[in-house]
């Protein structure tokens, strides 16, 4: 078994009860006994949340972690087929996984898209070669179009804030000064098609989402309409899709502000994090009340907890 995308999860709405209620266990009871079994977290890109979220839940279960930042440290890998290897990279990824599977129970992976071509980033190109070589289990840990582990703990934190409602659950587009990813976007779309929300995303136009993460929701280009009476504004930039890889709008009046937020149902203020101060958000609202960007980010340990569990218990 593998952690790809909430497709490698049966049940979603299952997962989220067993992740509160190990939450609730480790908080009672504290970090479980040594297992002997080991993890290994591949970096090929930066990261505070995911790397460290990934180790305390192994702690937590008594996994042993191993951080290798691949990207600066290890030797450049192929993921060519049949390549003749006289060029920049010196190690292939069928002896890498190979060793890596010998080495350790699981293998969690970041690797970023490369922004320039969408058939390679949309094809996972990387991930899915780990996935091919590899003999254990792979956690996606934010590849080229998805981040499940942070949408995993997004929902989390949604059923937590709205244990009973059908909450209204807005996904807007902010500014923000370089290219990035839609996977936090793609994956949250993905997850929250599974949940019983009232979903409506909304950016300018240019910035639509390839339509496999468009099911269930609703598209308003006119970002104050789409606020209107929400319960969560989810925030994040993207770049465009269509024209893919650019930052087509710098239009700052899609910063969330508390003008913004007054517009929604004493909505709740989310983000994936790190996020840029009076770009993508005032101060105003990142620093108020209705901002719960540190729950959310706390339960990445709730989420990767479980991730880990299920795969090597
Ligand atoms: N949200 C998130 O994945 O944070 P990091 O990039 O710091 O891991």
């Amino acid at each position: 078994m593998n952690y790809f995308s909430v497709n490698d999860v049966d049940d979603p709405n299952k997962w989220i009860d067993e992740a509160l209620a190990l939450k609730n266990e480790l908080e009672l009871k504290g970090p479980k006994s040594k297992t002997g079994k080991s993890i290994c977290l591949l970096f090929f890109n930066s990261s505070l949340r995911t790397r460290l979220s990934m180790q305390k839940a192994a702690f937590n279960l008594g996994v042993e972690s191993f951080v290798f930042n691949v990207g600066s440290d290890g030797w450049q890998l192929e993921f060519g087929d049949g390549t003749m290897m006289n060029g920049n990279t010196s190690e292939h990824i069928i002896e890498a996984a190979g060793v890596l599977s010998s080495y350790f129970d699981a293998i969690g992976v970041r690797a970023f898209p490369s922004l320039t071509s969408r058939e390679d980033d949309y094809s996972e190109k990387i991930l899915s070669q780990f996935i091919k070589h590899c003999s254990i289990p792979v956690i996606n840990m934010e590849s080229a179009t998805l981040h499940p582990l942070q949408s995993f703990a997004d929902v989390i934190t949604i059923k937590e804030l709205f244990p009973s409602k059908k909450p209204k659950v807005v996904v807007s587009w902010a500014p923000h000064p370089k290219a990035l990813p839609q996977a936090v976007t793609n994956s949250f779309m993905q997850w929250a098609g599974k949940m019983d929300y009232d979903l409506v995303i909304t950016h300018p136009k240019g910035y639509e989402l390839a339509p496999e993460f468009m099911a269930n929701a609703t598209l308003e280009y006119d970002q104050d309409k789409a606020l209107a009476n929400a319960d969560i504004v989810y925030v994040k930039n993207w770049s465009s899709y269509k024209d893919y890889g650019r930052i087509l709008s710098q239009d700052e009046s899609w910063t969330i502000t508390n003008a913004k937020m007054n517009l929604t149902n004493n909505g709740k203020f989310m983000h994936c994090l790190p996020v840029r101060r009076n770009v993508i958000v005032a101060d105003e609202v990142l620093d108020s009340e209705s901002s719960v960007v540190i729950h959310q980010a706390g339960n990445r340990v709730t989420a990767a907890n479980l991730v880990i569990q299920k795969l090597i218990g």
